[in-house]
């Protein structure tokens, strides 16, 4: 009998693309796959591939045409909703394919769906959580959960916890557990305490904890909570992208998944600037920076004149397509698109340095293809990352957001650091050096034989028993 998992990813971006990619790594080992999301999001996956094994079964949370709605209130009501339907969806879909003679062997959920494991322990089904953050970020919200919530909110100390490769301050640690940060942002805290409360259940079949991570990135974090069996699967990355020799998207296997629609032009774009002398500027699917940080940003890239291509989102509904004060002459500098295919931008030769909002995804990305960093986190796990970018793996700089004004962080430090960065100081090339470390140590873990390949094979094992 083939292992057949039930995939369930939050309906997000950044879940959604090393979901798939595990995936397909499951098929690769034999596995079945069941990938279930939210109608709206499975609509706009673009290019989701189609592989012998792998099948789709999206689920309506109620708001099919996309969850419009703005401020916590809202928020909480479609949670519930996504919750209520979900977990009728997850109940019904395991009964269905038992009853088929079909059944599944292991359901496999991202973080904050902590109810689709509700569900199938009803079955007596096994479960495991994919953690699509660092570990690191694993062991801080586990300890915060588990007594040291005082510790941690207090700024004034440096905070030491199991796992952590060093000391670590208040702005190093997931926004939304500071007291300080705003209202919606809590919200964030109970959503994860209801995800650690799940994995604490006695009767609990979540025993594993497959990390987007590497065992040579964060080997104290994979072993600091041993009440778990956490395990580096990563960096979940489209396989072609981890070659041994770097290739461009194949997209009969489906490349990276989209969705929004990405802009053609970039690697033409690209092609026609010297080796490595582009600054690439992107904060993720999610986040949208203000106006004002946007001038900022502008500002830097202006004055310190690397081309620069950046990804510039705005609020849906929102069009600064003309608005934007100094468009015109960024666009005689760079470029500016609304969506890229941004593997294949950091593939890319003539790439010198990535501004980043410091998402997993991206830190992961840019660490595989060796692209040093400035890190500009804007929250949750962000400044997690930018810490570890900066000071455990060395192949970053990260703003300093003390120097701002009404905590818009000027351009005069952005500029500081993209010099830093894009330099040939001796800073310059201790990233550059640490890129090329780190790019190799990614593709060795998921070679065959490697510790994130053999750990996948030793949980399939496991679910099978
Ligand atoms: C969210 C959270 O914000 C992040 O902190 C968490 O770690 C994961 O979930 P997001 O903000 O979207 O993710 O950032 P990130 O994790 O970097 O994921 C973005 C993905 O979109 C990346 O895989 C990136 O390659 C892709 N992307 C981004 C594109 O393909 N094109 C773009 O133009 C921009």
């Amino acid at each position: 009998m083939p292992h057949r998992i039930l995939l369930v990813p939050y309906p997000v971006q950044g879940h959604i693309n090393p979901a798939f990619e595990f995936a397909k790594r499951l098929i690769t080992l034999g596995a079945h796959v069941t990938i279930s999301t939210t109608v709206h999001m499975h609509n706009r996956i673009t290019n989701k591939p189609t592989l012998p094994n792998l099948s789709y079964y999206p689920f309506s949370d109620g708001y099919d045409d996309g969850f419009k709605g703005t401020g916590s209130d809202a928020y909480l009501e479609y949670h519930a909703e996504f919750q209520r339907r979900g977990s009728e969806f997850v109940s019904d879909i395991i009964l269905k394919n038992s009853q088929e003679g079909t059944p599944f062997t292991c359901l496999v959920h991202s973080l904050l769906l902590q109810w689709a494991a509700e569900a199938a322990r009803e079955f007596h089904l096994p479960t495991a959580l994919l953690w699509v953050q660092p570990a690191t970020v694993f062991d801080i919200l586990y300890y915060y959960f588990h007594g040291f919530s005082d510790s941690i909110k207090n700024p004034s100390s440096s905070i030491e916890l199991p796992g952590l490769p060093l000391l670590f301050s208040s702005r190093d640690l997931p926004s939304f557990l500071l007291a300080s940060c705003p209202d919606a942002y809590s919200l964030m805290t109970s959503f994860f305490e209801e995800q650690f409360n799940e994995l604490d259940v006695e009767t609990n079949l979540t025993k594993t904890i497959l990390v987007n991570s590497f065992e040579s990135l964060e080997p104290k974090a994979l072993r600091a909570v041993k009440k778990f069996n956490m395990i580096s699967i990563g960096p979940l990355i489209p396989s072609e992208h981890l070659d041994e020799k770097d290739s461009t998207e194949d997209n009969s296997y489906g490349g990276q998944t989209h969705i929004f629609q990405p802009s053609n032009d970039c690697v033409e774009w690209l092609d026609s600037k010297p080796k490595s002398s582009v600054v690439y500027v992107s904060f993720g699917s999610y986040f949208v920076l203000s106006e004002r940080q946007r001038e900022e940003i502008a500002h830097a890239l202006l004055d310190c004149g690397f081309p620069f291509l950046w990804v510039l989102r705005e609020k849906e509904g929102e069009n600064n397509e003309e608005g934007f004060k100094y468009r015109e002459e960024l666009e005689e500098k760079g470029k500016i698109v609304k969506w890229c295919s941004q593997m294949e931008i950091l593939s890319h030769p003539s790439l010198g340095c990535f501004l980043t909002h410091c998402g997993w995804n991206s830190t992961l990305e840019s660490l595989v293809k060796g692209v040093p960093m400035v890190a500009f986190p804007q929250w949750t796990d962000q400044m997690t990352n930018a810490k570890l970018i900066e000071d455990v793996w060395k192949i970053g700089v990260r703003v300093d957001e003390e120097v701002n004004e009404d905590g818009i962080v000027r351009g005069d430090e952005i500029r500081r650091c993209l010099e830093v960065v894009m330099g040939s100081g001796e800073k310059g090339e201790e990233l550059r050096r640490s890129g090329k470390k780190w790019k190799e140590l990614a593709r060795e873990a998921v070679k065959e034989g490697g510790s994130s390949e053999k750990n996948l094979r030793s949980f399939l094992d496991g679910v099978v028993g």
